[in-house]
């Protein structure tokens, strides 16, 4: 508000300046008149410019769900690829144990979601949402608080119909009274289904919840789940934090690197506050190999995907956690900038993907979807990088810095094993 009186001020100087040029030529000298003109252009020029940018970021910001929340893409972990319907309270506590004690919450993953069947098969008397007394005795809020009690958030799972896909109770028609519940509850984040709909347009159902989720008066991070049925990245960044730009993930190479394909395809529509969201990861759940669980993270990484595990963080081997839990590359994905990264080169097998991070720097990624290693050149101008600029050039994956550090200029070319990645952060120098 103080610029904006400033701005008043300014103005009015302005328009009387001309004026006082004209007629008191011979009072004033010109020189120091003409120099305050100029410099009183210049800041009208400035203020207009300032308000420019001003009203096009609030359009911008207006366009955004404005919960402020998902500023970075979400952390944490969920039920569903692991457990599928086998959930019950004990294994979400010793879970919340587990993502403490193995330090994944320190290193960023903060959210417990709980996905379909953890609700009754039908509403109370008043109708709201109950907890499957076979399998959540202690109810929701307890367990919530539980998650809360370790520094964690917590997450629910429901449907935009009227069932979910498990056949508990979906939130059609009754989105206000659930979102009041969830908050009661304590939820931080709703993952919100498309099964047993009514037929019409998640364009339509989505907004409901999203508007009773901000009237029940507390932060929740809405993750929308219409399977990208309606290319959601071109209209839900105000309507939800995330959306699912795919159908479900399965736990094998040929699926993640498909998915990954077309959540790329979106990327431009990402930003903070709203994100593409290829599924949930797999890494852990035995289906690919060491090679393929760490392009399936670097590639969710530097899409900017939520980073949500999906195995059995109880019983994770070291080799899965430390790629779940490399800091490097959770880096990437939580760079302030917020820019999806995306392919940018490729012949057939072997590709290049990058993307800019904030402070100049650059994110690199190659791919090698090939049987056999591979030779792979990726040239830095594909990434936006001017060819006079020298890097300096870092490896995620093997922590250190690449030797002759400071001296590349226009290319590097790494061999990349069948199935792997070679991942850096290019800073200029
Ligand atoms: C699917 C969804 C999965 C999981 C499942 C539960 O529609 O894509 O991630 O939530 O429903 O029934």
């Amino acid at each position: 508000m103080g610029s904006s009186a400033g701005s008043h001020t300014t103005s009015k100087n302005h328009m009387n300046q001309p004026a006082g040029m004209t007629n008191n030529k011979k009072k004033t000298k010109p020189r120091e008149t003409r120099t305050m003109a100029a410099k009183n252009y210049l800041v009208l020029l400035v203020l207009l410019l300032t308000d420019l940018v001003r009203s096009s970021d609030s359009f911008e910001r207006h366009r955004l769900l404005e919960n402020g929340l998902g500023r970075t893409p979400p952390m944490g972990w969920n039920s569903w690829n692991y457990f599928h319907c086998g959930i019950n309270e004990e294994i979400i506590r010793a879970t919340t144990d587990a993502i403490v004690s193995t330090g994944l919450r320190d290193v960023g993953y903060e959210y417990v979601n709980i996905d379909d069947c953890w609700a009754e098969l039908s509403r109370d008397n008043e109708g709201n949402l109950q907890a499957r007394n076979s399998t959540f005795p202690s109810g929701i809020k307890a367990l919530a608080d539980y998650v809360h009690s370790k520094n964690l958030k917590f997450g629910i799972y429901s449907d935009a119909g009227y069932l979910t896909c498990q056949e508990q109770p979906g939130s059609l028609n009754h989105e206000d009274q659930d979102a009041k519940t969830f908050a009661a509850w304590g939820v931080d984040y709703l993952k919100y289904d498309n099964c047993h709909t009514d037929g019409s347009s998640p364009r339509i159902r989505y907004p409901i919840m999203r508007d009773a989720l901000s009237a029940a008066g507390r932060p929740i991070f809405f993750s929308m789940c219409e399977w990208g049925q309606e290319d959601p990245a071109t209209w839900a960044s105000s309507v939800g934090n995330s959306w699912r730009t795919t159908g479900d993930i399965e736990n094998k190479w040929e699926s993640m690197i498909s998915i990954a394909d077309k959540n790329n395809a979106w990327a431009e529509h990402a930003a903070p506050g709203g994100w593409n969201d290829p599924d949930m990861l797999e890494i852990g759940n035995g289906g690919m190999s060491f090679q393929e669980s760490r392009t399936h993270f670097s590639l969710w990484a530097l899409m900017k995907a939520p980073l949500i595990i999906g195995c059995d963080v109880r019983n994770t081997v070291a080799q899965d956690l430390a790629i779940l839990m490399n800091k490097e590359v959770i880096q990437i994905n939580q760079d302030a900038l917020g820019v999806q990264g995306r392919k940018v080169a490729g012949d057939g097998e072997q590709e290049v993907w990058g993307g800019p991070l904030s402070n100049g720097r650059f994110a690199l990624l190659m791919l090698n979807r090939g049987s056999d290693p591979a030779d792979i050149t990726a040239e830095f101008a594909a990434l936006g990088i001017p060819s006079n600029v020298s890097v300096m050039i870092r490896d995620v994956w093997k922590h250190q810095d690449l030797p002759g550090t400071g001296t590349y200029n226009s290319s590097i070319t790494s061999r990349v094993e069948s199935h792997d990645v070679a991942m850096y952060i290019l800073t200029p120098v």
